[in-house]
């Protein structure tokens, strides 16, 4: 019998035109993460309506296992299998827990599939349920339903990392308890096994804690900016109550998840300052916030307050066996702590010297009550500031990858979860139809590059490298639409760093296996976003103004796929015009193009350009740049708590001032903005000082437009309206002197700014 080794992911690649790849039909199969060893043989056997799927031991956890099989294979392929006890039988697909079985990691698991039959064996109920993940994944090698012809093959598998997370903030915008248990079907499905659930911070508390009804009576309600107009509702909140997170907790264990809690502290407690005033250090009752970023308000460091937080943790252990107990400690601003002569009077008693080692003391005496209750205390790296952690606390780095090196020197466990690479609050794709969310773009590609384990450690510290998590913050996530598009498919990618041995790390074997978890994600109703493959249709704006032709570049951001287009303003199919290079029209024509798989299947949506005149001289405020001094970006719904997805507007901040780029202005005599009007809901603490301010000449500021450069001779100022009054959403004009030749622009807000923010939906240069 001939065996082919294959290695990891090295499909074979043919070059096409104009440097796209195309992948010839993958000889791995579509497997997501790639298996540590897997080996193609001779022979076949196929898999339909008739092929029971065998339960050869008695234990509940390989019923449940046989039964999710069963499910998900009915759910996505259409085939219904029987389920069966007994001995393993030909023809079968066999499903055994078997101490003496191969591989010795509880995660572990072989698969092989022989003309015979299919095998799944694990020492460990966990291993077992990713072999069946494995054989799903397998048995859906493409769109289609019904009966699946598979290789033989063998199949050794065991994790790479031991923590393979995802974090969701269910603080700034909330999830159903339906939408949670989706998003751990999904974990799961990519061999995922920690949920870091963010549970409290300044915008809510959403855990009930019998103990402290006011937690969630007041904590877990914030009114939002606009609260009743624009879509707003009148209080935006809600919380899970102890039944909700023991449903969870029992959904993901079904699945081999584990659920850590996060209780933010010191920080990060205006909700629950604004429920119980006598924790905080003012004395004061704050609202619950409805700003983002890092407001002020610290819990105490009475033993009042110290005994609130342990019974808080006494209900939270009892609901969660997780071992980690996960105690925040980021973003701590020391404001309060510094003005308040108490907090300072016990720091002198303590003999401590500054508010830094306040906090280690704080996370310290936290992480002793855990380790006196069997638990651990894991923190984001700010946990080390104080040189006050317990030894045994494990280090969850964000601030880059420093904490995780500084952490592993001194011996401490860590996870990596580094912004922005990790962060899934950074947008994926900088289309104008992408998302809200964080600038810059962390790609699909930037996931998967993903360095592991730093290179300074060497190999004794990187063993302290308990693995890898993604975090999704979600201000601006106010749905689990949202959620879903910035989750996937960036989490096959983190599944494969996660899971697969390192040399597994294969971009182009990546995107041949990704076609067939397309169509996974489409028969599970997974709203994953498109925007890798989205075909940007690319011109010489100037150019094609000043000639009318253009030249037409279209590319996707993975470099993957066919791109098919039309220039009828038909649907692009397969059998549409291949690009291949740029190519030569005349105006006006409306380009439309999408990206295609080998097998025909879409990657991405049409996404479509007009090039005429108007067209092209006209921009979305997400094309415009943000001018010098401050690259701080965020893509922002007119609402914080909007139901829709779009539209979304490119602000920054800091600073109310964009660049239009160099346009062929002959014949523009006029400019149109439609100009829309944020809450500034904010908080930016210490860097509250960067935020520019302008004089302005009328009431509520001008929107002053500046050639070339910003400051540049003033075209026009447009008055702004009355921020009481009217729509949110309006439109500026003014007349421009004549202009000629390329010239750029620079459009600067100069309303005050403690009032609203002010963001451009477009402009226009009219003649
Ligand atoms: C964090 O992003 N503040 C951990």
């Amino acid at each position: 019998m001939s065996r082919r080794l294959i290695l990891f992911g090295c499909a074979i690649l043919a070059l096409g035109g104009a440097g796209f790849v195309r992948a010839a039909a993958p000889p791995v199969p579509a497997l997501l993460p790639l298996p540590a060893q897997l080996h193609v043989d001779a022979g076949r056997f196929t898999v339909d309506a008739r092929t029971p799927i065998v339960l050869a031991d008695e234990a509940a956890s390989t019923l449940r296992t046989g039964a999710w099989l069963a499910d998900v294979l009915a759910r996505t392929r259409g085939l219904r299998l029987p389920l069966k006890h007994g001995a393993a039988g030909a023809h079968a697909i066999v499903l055994r827990r078997d101490p003496a079985a191969p591989v010795a990691d509880r995660e572990g698991y072989t698969l092989t599939v022989t003309p015979d039959g299919i095998r799944v064996e694990a020492r460990d109920d966990a291993g077992l349920f990713y072999g069946a993940v494995t054989l799903w994944q397998l048995l859906t090698p493409d769109a289609k339903q019904g009966a699946v012809e598979l290789p033989a093959l063998s199949i050794r598998d065991q994790p790479r990392f031991a923590w393979r997370g995802l974090m969701l903030d269910s603080v700034r915008h909330f999830q159903s308890v339906a939408e949670i248990e989706r998003l751990l079907e999904q974990m799961a499905q990519h061999k995922l096994n920690t949920f870091h659930w963010h549970l409290t911070d300044d915008q809510g508390w959403r855990i009930q804690i019998r103990r402290y009804p006011e937690l969630t009576r007041i904590g877990a309600w914030r009114t939002p900016p606009e609260a009743g107009r624009e879509g707003e509702p009148e209080r935006y909140g809600g919380f899970y109550t102890q039944d909700d997170i023991r449903r969870i907790v029992a959904y993901a264990a079904a699945r081999y998840i584990t659920v850590v809690p996060e209780i933010d502290m010191p920080g990060h407690a205006q909700a629950a300052v604004a429920a119980y005033p006598q924790f905080g250090v003012t004395g004061q009752r704050p609202s619950v916030s409805s700003d983002w970023g890092v407001n002020p308000y610290l819990y105490n460091v009475d033993d009042a307050t110290f005994r609130f937080i342990e019974n808080v943790l006494d209900e939270v252990m009892a609901l969660f066996p997780s071992t980690y107990i996960h105690v925040g400690g980021d973003e701590a601003i020391k404001d309060q702590w510094q003005a308040a002569p108490a907090v300072q009077a016990k720091m002198r008693e303590l003999g401590i010297k500054s508010e830094d080692a306040l906090q280690g003391w704080f996370i310290g005496r936290v992480g002793r009550y855990l380790d006196a209750h069997g638990r651990r205390l894991v923190g984001w790296d700010e946990i080390l500031d104080g040189d006050n952690v317990p030894a045994d606390a494990t280090v969850m780095s964000w601030r880059g990858t420093d904490g995780a090196i500084k952490a592993a020197l001194m011996g401490h466990d860590v996870v990596l979860s580094p912004a922005p690479q990790l962060y899934f609050d950074h947008v994926q794709g900088d289309l104008a139809d992408e998302y809200a969310g964080r600038l810059g773009v962390e790609s699909l590609q930037s996931v998967y590059a993903f360095p592991t384990v730093p290179a300074v450690l060497g190999a004794a510290q990187a063993k302290h490298v308990l693995g890898v998590q993604a975090n999704v913050w979600t201000e601006h996530m106010p749905t689990f639409a949202h959620v879903e598009h910035a989750v996937f498919p960036r989490l096959a990618a983190l599944g494969e760093v996660a899971w697969s041995p390192v040399v597994a790390n294969d971009w182009p074997g990546f995107l041949a296996r990704l076609p067939a978890q397309f169509a996974r994600y489409r028969a599970q109703r997974v709203g994953y976003a498109d925007s890798a493959f989205a075909v940007d249709v690319g011109t010489d704006r100037n150019l094609a103004l000043a000639s009318g032709r253009a030249t037409v570049t279209l590319a996707n951001q993975a470099g993957f796929g066919a791109i098919h287009y039309t220039l009828d303003g038909s649907v692009p199919t397969p059998a549409s015009p291949r690009y291949g290079a740029p190519f030569n029209v005349t105006l006006p024509v409306t380009v439309r193009a999408a990206s295609f798989a080998a097998d025909g299947s879409a990657l991405a949506a049409p996404r479509q350009r007009v090039l005429d005149r108007a067209a092209l001289l006209s921009l979305p405020g997400t094309a415009l740049a943000n001018c010098p001094g401050s690259d701080f970006r965020l893509r922002l719904q007119p609402a914080p708590d909007a139901q829709d997805t779009q539209p979304v507007y490119a602000v920054n901040v800091f600073d109310a001032c964009q660049l239009v780029p160099a346009t062929w202005m002959d014949g523009a005599s006029a400019i149109r903005v439609e100009a829309v009007r944020l809450p500034r809901n904010f908080a930016l603490a210490h860097e509250q000082r960067l935020v520019v301010a302008r004089p302005h000449a009328t009431p509520f500021g001008e929107l002053v437009v500046h050639a070339d450069t910003c400051a540049g001779a003033v075209l026009a100022s447009m008055p702004l309206p009355d921020p009481a009054h009217g729509p949110s959403r309006f439109e500026l004009q003014a007349q421009l002197p004549a202009q000629t030749g390329e010239r750029g622009l620079c459009l600067i807000y100069t309303a005050p700014i403690d009032g609203p923010l002010y963001a451009i939906g477009r402009v226009a240069l009219t003649p």
